[in-house]
């Protein structure tokens, strides 16, 4: 059977960039019987770049909730926290960090962004992101990787970790490849520029965001005067007339498109439309949200099976690519 491996890191809630992106594809490979799906909460990467000791162990717990309100079903998906099997991740990171060289991580888009970021925090923990991200996707020999198109430097270091173990030490890892649904790689900021990101405050719309949170973020969103001859291709009401076509589909799109070109759009609508197809979409997942939210045993319960089933994979892994190379 083949497999699937995500992790998401704790740090803020996830917001609806991150749902088209990536979640929308976990719950997808979830439901494809072909598949045996891992998904895990990746606290080890959180202690790459400057964190909250305090909070650290919440936010992985947020994580998990994410995971079970956006549809996760613990029945068909092994759920479970990376730092549970810390001495296997680690220990495999450490192994795959021999066939990788320093001068390739640093040239990597990702780092280069995380240095300019925290120039005082160039870690060896965060050179290495990349090889304990490697670790998690080889450790369960995955072929799919349900993650974002800002992902892609990291799945392509994997790749080539793969091709090396399996050339030296002759393993037998599936070069991993990233999967995601259709229409939603590029969810557009609210702020009229770039994409949906949660580094950048106005631009996102939060998965526990209510029905007037919503309404108020697009309320503040850039537009123009409703008309023209051209339709626009960037700023505001590019990106608004993108979000109608990801929540209410491309025929709505093109009602506006053409009422842009005659009579001309009114905003104040086509928000108040918008905010509630967003909501239609969130609503159940903030339903999910409450009632796994009041039942910590169940919680519990979940990740002690996760880990466990997580953990007869990961020894089998572990010990074999030690025994190929040559280790006791
Ligand atoms: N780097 C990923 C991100 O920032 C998180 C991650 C860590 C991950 N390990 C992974 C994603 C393994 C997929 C598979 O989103």
């Amino acid at each position: 059977m083949k497999r699937v491996l995500a992790g998401m890191r704790p740090t803020n809630l996830l917001h609806v960039g991150n749902y088209f992106g990536s979640a929308r594809g976990m719950v997808a490979l979830q439901e494809n019987e072909e598949y045996e799906a891992f998904y895990m909460a990746v606290d080890l990467h959180a202690i790459t770049t400057p964190y909250d000791k305090n909070s650290l162990a919440a936010s992985t717990r947020n994580i998990i909730l994410d995971y079970l309100s956006i549809g996760l079903d613990p029945a068909k998906s092994t759920i479970f926290v990376q730092s549970e099997l810390a001495d296997l991740h680690a220990q495999l990171a450490f192994y795959l960090s021999s066939v990788v060289t320093v001068a390739r991580m640093r040239h990597l888009p990702t780092f280069k962004e995380k240095v300019k970021q925290h120039p005082e925090n160039v870690t060896m923990a965060l050179l290495n992101y990349p090889v304990l991200m490697a670790a998690d996707i080889l450790m369960y020999k995955a072929n799919f990787v349900p993650v974002g198109l800002d992902q892609d430097p990291h799945i392509e270091v994997a790749r080539e970790i793969a091709r090396k173990m399996n050339e030296l030490y002759d393993m037998d890892f599936p070069e991993p490849e990233r999967f995601t649904i259709k229409g939603g790689e590029y969810v557009p900021s609210l702020t009229g520029e770039g994409k949906m990101s949660k580094s950048v405050e106005g631009s996102y719309i939060s998965l526990v965001d209510n029905p007037e949170n919503i309404r108020a973020k697009l309320a503040s969103s850039p537009t123009d005067s409703g008309k023209g001859d051209e339709l626009p291709t960037e700023g505001g009401v590019a990106n608004l007339l993108q979000l109608v076509e990801l929540f209410e589909g491309t025929e709505k799109r093109h009602k506006y498109e053409t009422m842009y070109m005659s009579s001309g759009i009114k905003y104040s609508q086509l928000k108040a439309e918008l905010a509630g197809a967003i909501y239609d979409v969130l609503k159940p997942i903030q339903e999910r949200r409450k009632m796994f939210e009041k039942d910590t045993a169940m919680i519990d319960r979940i990740l002690e099976v996760g880990a466990k089933r997580a953990r007869e994979v990961a020894q089998q892994t572990v010990k074999e690519v030690k025994e190929k190379m040559g280790l006791a």
